[in-house]
């Protein structure tokens, strides 16, 4: 399967491919963009022994001048100290204004890459080559940037659109099954805010995704469904003025939950899991969304393998951590609330009583 997904964005629009063995194509690729010369690929200890090599050749192939360096895997990666360490390689390897970097992995070599192309130069341009099933349906696609801080996650970054995302979605072959759940619930996601048809696809073919014999080209469809989600999405709304808004759907409850049980102990997207099931039950008190439609949630949540239930830390604790998300505006923490599946809206208030009662009730 090959096809191309385009997030419009007048003169910064660019494509997403996704395909079969688009490593190898990657260098042509980035020819085609109109990229040039040097570039700096960021990738992780695991991804770059399966990956680099081929990455490296296919830029080298097509005339570009590589430098390769490889990060820690895994979420402390996303920190200043590796944001720093990238501005040194850069300087190395004698990356001007004219160069660009490449993110080779999942979602946080890509939200770190982006953010040191962001700023090294006061901007230089990048290319996202994600390898997670999360990167490929949301991280790589629509210029969100960061690194996390002591405070808190993202709290730092920028918005920086990439060159062009390159999907090879043979990569996910060798993706840990866990990581593959993980990203299986930002695709529930992109179902519930904003495509019953899809939701219902992931009902229906539940099991094949979560073992993989779906195949390729069913799994590389429902990518694309999300990417060109996630492109209309952010076409309507760049730099989350208000639409933009709706992609945080479970992601107030998720942050705090990673943020209070330590970075690395839920998956991102495991979190958004719980996350999503709790702001189910807000919104079937607050917005009329049917009991039915959300024991669909949890039920097609748990047939990906995904966790639903709240893990028993201490609310005050979870409830503090909610106070620092973004969408907290004047003391006010906001919510993205479903009205059905395939409809939801942002900036949802919801009574303090409601917040502690629902987390109590989804709690194990
Ligand atoms: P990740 O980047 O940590 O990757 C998960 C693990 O899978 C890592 O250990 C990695 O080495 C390994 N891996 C990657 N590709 C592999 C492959 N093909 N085969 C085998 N192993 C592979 O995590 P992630 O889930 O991709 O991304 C999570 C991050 O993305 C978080 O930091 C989150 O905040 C961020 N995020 C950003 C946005 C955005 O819009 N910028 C959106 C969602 C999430
Ligand atoms: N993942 C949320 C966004 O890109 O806006």
């Amino acid at each position: 399967m090959n096809c191309d997904v385009t997030v419009e964005l007048g003169d910064r629009s660019y494509p997403i491919h996704i395909g079969s063995g688009n490593l190898d194509t990657l260098g042509e690729s980035c020819k085609a963009a109109g990229l040039k010369g040097k570039c700096l690929i960021v990738t992780d200890e695991t991804v770059a022994p399966l990956y680099s090599d081929r990455v490296f050749q296919s830029l080298e192939k097509a005339g570009f001048k590589p430098a390769l360096e490889i990060l820690p895997a895994g979420e402390p990666t996303k920190c200043q100290a590796q944001l720093f360490n990238l501005y040194s390689k850069a300087a190395a390897h004698g990356l001007d204004r004219k160069c660009f970097m490449v993110a080779l992995g999942g979602g946080v070599i890509g939200d770190l890459t982006g953010y040191a192309a962001a700023s090294w130069l006061r901007g230089i341009q990048f290319v996202q080559v994600p390898t997670t099933l999360l990167s490929m349906v949301d991280s790589s696609v629509g210029g969100k940037t960061g690194i996390n801080i002591p405070a808190g996650k993202n709290l730092v970054g920028a918005f920086h659109q990439p060159e062009l995302v390159m999907i090879d979605l043979d990569t996910l072959k060798t993706l840990p099954p866990r990581e593959f759940a993980a990203g299986m619930s930002e695709v529930v996601k992109y179902g519930i805010l904003w495509d019953a048809e899809l939701f219902q696809t992931l009902e229906l073919t539940a099991s094949g995704l979560a073992d993989f014999s779906c195949g390729t080209d069913n799994l590389g469809k429902i990518i694309a469904r999300c990417c060109e989600i996630k492109a209309e999405v952010v076409r309507q709304d760049e730099r989350e003025g208000g639409l933009r808004g709706i992609l945080n759907f479970g992601h107030t409850a998720a942050h705090a939950i990673e943020n209070v049980a330590g970075y690395g102990e839920f998956l991102h997207g495991e979190a958004v899991s719980i996350g999503m099931v709790y702001a189910a039950h807000l919104s079937v008190a607050l917005k009329g969304l049917s009991v039915e439609e959300s024991a669909r949630i949890e039920k097609l949540l748990m047939e990906l393998a995904l966790p639903v239930g709240a893990p028993k830390l201490l609310w005050k604790k979870i409830r503090a951590a909610m106070a620092v998300d973004k969408k907290t505006v004047g003391g006010l923490t906001k919510f993205v609330l479903a009205d059905r599946i395939g409809h939801v809206d942002f900036g949802c208030e919801v009574p303090e009583a409601l917040l502690e009662e629902v987390w109590d009730g989804i709690s194990q």
